[in-house]
């Protein structure tokens, strides 16, 4: 029901009458559920709402208005997440390469897709990607929706079509099923699809480390000596200058400034990059080499390091910031040596870090029915 501005201006029980009389007509226009429903754009999930609970450290998750998570999409996005059978020889799932038990990566420099084929960059963690304004190391992607779309139709990642992903939920009944309850229709597209991936994604939130305990819950003792000394550090603009970048707020923490540096990683001796970096996408030369700040959150979990997998651990991590990166035209004006720092601060630096690692949230990991899914792959209409 529409109501026009100009009932504003008129006298509150005029304006009542009307409005009492425009209820009384709606419901002969009210939509009718039917076939058509599944086939108009920007379908809503009809399940029961969820609100996310987040960890100590962490802001409230960001929730586009087109896609308010649900108990149903999310069961139904864990399934998919989980399903290789989204990938077009069936071995590959999101988790292959964003594994819980190697906090959401993949524990490799580079990513194997199908047929082993090798990626060309570093699987970054999805924990608390629900709060990255832009996706991907240069940010080629705006949401989580349009993200999931990339690896299922990238050759060396899943290999797919995003319409073979479509066919492949479409033919297996228990998938026609979730959907229905999820969506209100069995009619599967690759936005639910993706909307779905979104939403169960929205619930990897880490946050509630020592640090967190520490920082933002008051418990002294829940960070170690070495470890405050090296928060210290890494706050200090001049010693570790690291928060200017991995930014630390006053309520919460997601140590990325969400946006692109050049901090001298895959140069090589005459300043060109293996790796353009946000460049790529922008074609502005400043931006050459620039990648975006990732989170630090469960950082020891996640090695090896960088956009190409470069430092093999947090001590290479910490000693390629003493070293101030290879010098390059387009280095960030914050990145210089820190050669300054004593052995036991850059140790105080590295124990920091690792005092970065929270616990996994119940539920995401894979879901105990998803074997059954996977055989039903060969079923069809
Ligand atoms: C073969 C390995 C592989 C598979 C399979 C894969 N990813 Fe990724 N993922 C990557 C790599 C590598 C990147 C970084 C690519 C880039 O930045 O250009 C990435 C980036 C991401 C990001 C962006 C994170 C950030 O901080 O920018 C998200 C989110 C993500 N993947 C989710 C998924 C989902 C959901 C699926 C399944 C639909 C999936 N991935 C499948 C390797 C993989
Ligand atoms: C100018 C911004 C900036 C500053 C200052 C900065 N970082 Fe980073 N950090 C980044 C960017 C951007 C990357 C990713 C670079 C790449 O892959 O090419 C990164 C990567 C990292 C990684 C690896 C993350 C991963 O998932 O692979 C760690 C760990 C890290 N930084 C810690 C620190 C510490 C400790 C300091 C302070 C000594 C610091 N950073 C200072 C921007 C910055």
């Amino acid at each position: 029901m529409k109501v026009s501005l100009k009932l504003l201006f008129l006298p509150p029980v005029v304006a009542a009458a009307i409005v009492f009389a425009a209820v009384v007509h709606s419901p002969t226009i009210k939509a009718a559920p039917g076939p058509d429903h599944a086939s108009r754009a920007g379908l809503m999930p009809i399940g029961k709402p969820v609100k996310i609970k987040v960890p100590l450290g962490l802001p409230p998750v960001p929730i586009p208005p087109d896609n308010p998570p649900t108990e149903e999409t999310i069961a139904l996005g864990r399934r998919l997440y989980y399903d290789p059978g989204l990938s077009v020889d069936g071995t590959i799932s999101c988790a292959t390469c964003h594994a819980p038990n190697l906090g959401f990566g993949d524990g490799k420099a580079l990513s194997n897709g199908v047929d082993g084929k090798l990626g060309t960059r570093s699987a970054p963690t999805v924990v608390n990607a629900a709060y990255n304004t832009l996706q991907f190391w240069d940010g080629r992607s705006a949401s989580l929706e349009k993200q999931a779309e990339g690896p299922m139709a990238n050759p060396v990642e899943m290999g797919h079509t995003l319409e073979g992903v479509v066919t492949f939920a479409q033919s297996d009944r228990a998938y026609r099923e979730l959907f229905l309850k999820a969506w209100g229709t069995e009619q599967i597209t690759i936005d639910l699809v993706t909307k779905s991936i979104a939403s169960f994604e929205r619930t990897v939130v880490i946050g509630n480390s020592p640090f967190d305990r520490f920082y933002y819950g008051g418990d002294k003792k829940a960070l170690s000596l070495a470890a405050q000394r090296g928060l210290k550090l890494f706050l200090n603009p001049k010693k570790g200058n690291c928060s200017v970048c991995h930014v630390i707020g006053k309520k919460y923490a997601l140590f990325t400034d969400n946006k692109f540096h050049n901090i001298g990683v895959g140069a090589d001796t005459s300043g060109n990059f293996a790796d353009v970096g946000l460049y790529g996408q922008s074609k502005n030369t400043a931006d050459m080499g620039a990648f975006k700040t990732p989170t630090l959150r469960n950082i020891a979990e996640t090695a090896p390091y960088m956009h190409d997998g470069s430092q093999a651990t947090l001590k290479d991590v910490v000693d390629h910031y003493v070293g101030g990166g290879t010098s390059n035209p387009h280095l960030d004006k914050e990145i210089h040596a820190l050669d300054f720092l004593t052995f036991d601060e850059r140790s105080d630096l590295k124990a920091f870090l690792e005092s970065l690692t929270g616990t996994l949230p119940a539920n995401v990991d894979p879901p105990a029915d998803l074997s059954s899914v996977k055989m039903q792959t060969a079923e069809k209409q």
